[in-house]
């Protein structure tokens, strides 16, 4: 055993030390095997803070463009949830969407300053993607008045002043720009205190989201800076080229944050152009979505689902992650960012072979051939060990 470092300490503290554990079985031995009183006013505002799940109500939908809908939600009164959860700007929920027989999962970042959970109302942003299960299920189907069941508002990508420098370059790619809409309106309202320069990538001029919005606070605070990029259409009122180098250098500032946020393909770009400026990791924070037609493979794979009480045997195509297959055939695997980041999913893989995008596993986990399903699409049949 390490010997205890006791320099500076008189006999008396040591004794004291030695009776340290005695005293605490006899604390243990007189406690009362009754359980522990939660009804403190502090353990309900901890609820109200950290709810486990909520419920919510569509209250209004507004077209953003043919192909996007602002879906305003409010708590659904009939249920226990009361009060929305509070959330940083850049957070998402995770929603639960029954279709048909299957109970699918999806991430989506909350659109509006945290200010608005005064009024109690959340905004989510949504695209239509092909092969957008649930995307597309939102914009075709979902009407006021219709239901869901939330997660508490979560995820790493937001401001933490302790962390990032002061000034924010946000790149965005198409509908990546959802948490910068977020933090813009929060720098706007005064609940957020940071700079934010926006590059809103997207292909062309009808594919912009917020555009009044955005342009609205850029007129109303220094703080908030906005540039678009075009990479489809030539027009000359916008930057028309990919993000680059030559472009960042004209946006950034002594200390700069990279906030990436869009489609895994402007991730991996922007990782590139990064590199060059040799940055601590800290300052380069990103929050990648995948789309199914990012991953071309049709062929079809068997999978095997082992739980902690059975064996399910499913298919899965080489275009669909793991975690859409199982939610596709109605097996429950425990899921919540959906883009291979909060670990919800990590299960072992027992045996196949899988690729994996915006792997954040660590070393260990990867040694033993853990995995996260949500990111992760087969290359060959597949046996895997889901998480008690
Ligand atoms: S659901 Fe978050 S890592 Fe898979």
């Amino acid at each position: 055993m390490a010997k205890l470092n006791l320099n500076g300490l008189g006999k008396k503290d040591i004794e004291k030390f030695y009776e340290l554990p005695k005293e605490r079985e006899k604390i243990i031995r007189d406690t009362s095997a009754s359980e522990i009183k939660t009804n403190f006013s502090i353990n309900k505002l901890a609820k109200n803070l950290h709810p486990k799940v909520q419920y919510v109500k569509v209250a209004k939908i507004i077209e953003e463009n043919e192909e996007t809908k602002t879906f305003v939600l409010t708590p659904d009164l009939e249920t226990s949830t009361k009060q929305l959860a509070r959330f940083k700007p850049g957070q998402y929920i995770s929603i639960e969407v029954p279709i048909g027989e299957a109970v699918y999962r999806r991430p989506y970042t909350l659109s509006t300053s945290p200010k608005k959970v005064e009024d109690n109302i959340y905004t989510i942003t949504i695209r239509r993607v092909p092969y957008g299960k649930v995307s597309n299920y939102f914009l075709d189907h979902v009407e006021i008045g219709d239901t869901f069941k939330i997660s508490a508002p979560t995820g790493e990508f937001y401001y933490s002043p302790i962390r990032d420098a002061r000034h924010i370059i946000g790149i965005a790619g198409g509908s990546g720009i959802t948490p910068f809409m977020a933090m813009a309106e929060a720098i706007n309202d005064g609940t957020l205190d940071c700079k934010l320069t926006i590059l809103y990538g997207v292909k062309s001029k009808s594919d912009i989201i917020y555009r009044e919005r955005l342009e609205e606070i850029t007129s109303k605070t220094d703080k908030v800076k906005l540039a678009y990029v075009m990479v489809v259409d030539d027009d000359t009122e916008f930057a028309s080229s990919f993000i680059d180098r030559e472009l960042l250098d004209k946006y950034i500032e002594e200390e700069n944050s990279f906030f990436v946020c869009g489609p895994v393909s402007i991730y991996e770009r922007m990782n590139e152009v990064l590199k060059e400026y040799n940055l601590p990791i800290k300052y380069i924070r990103h929050d990648a979505f995948m789309s199914e037609m990012e991953i071309y493979k049709e062929e079809e794979y068997n999978v095997k689902i082992v739980t902690h009480n059975e064996e399910i045997n499913i298919k899965c195509n080489g275009k669909e992650t793991l975690l859409a297959a199982m939610e596709k055939n109605g097996v429950i695997a425990p899921s919540r960012c959906h883009v291979g980041t909060c670990g919800f999913c990590r299960s072992k893989l027992i045996s196949g072979k899988v690729k994996t995008f915006n792997d954040t596993l660590r070393i260990a986990d990867r040694e033993y051939n853990y995995i996260h399903p949500c990111s992760s699409y087969p290359e060959s049949d597949v046996v895997l060990k889901l998480p008690k």
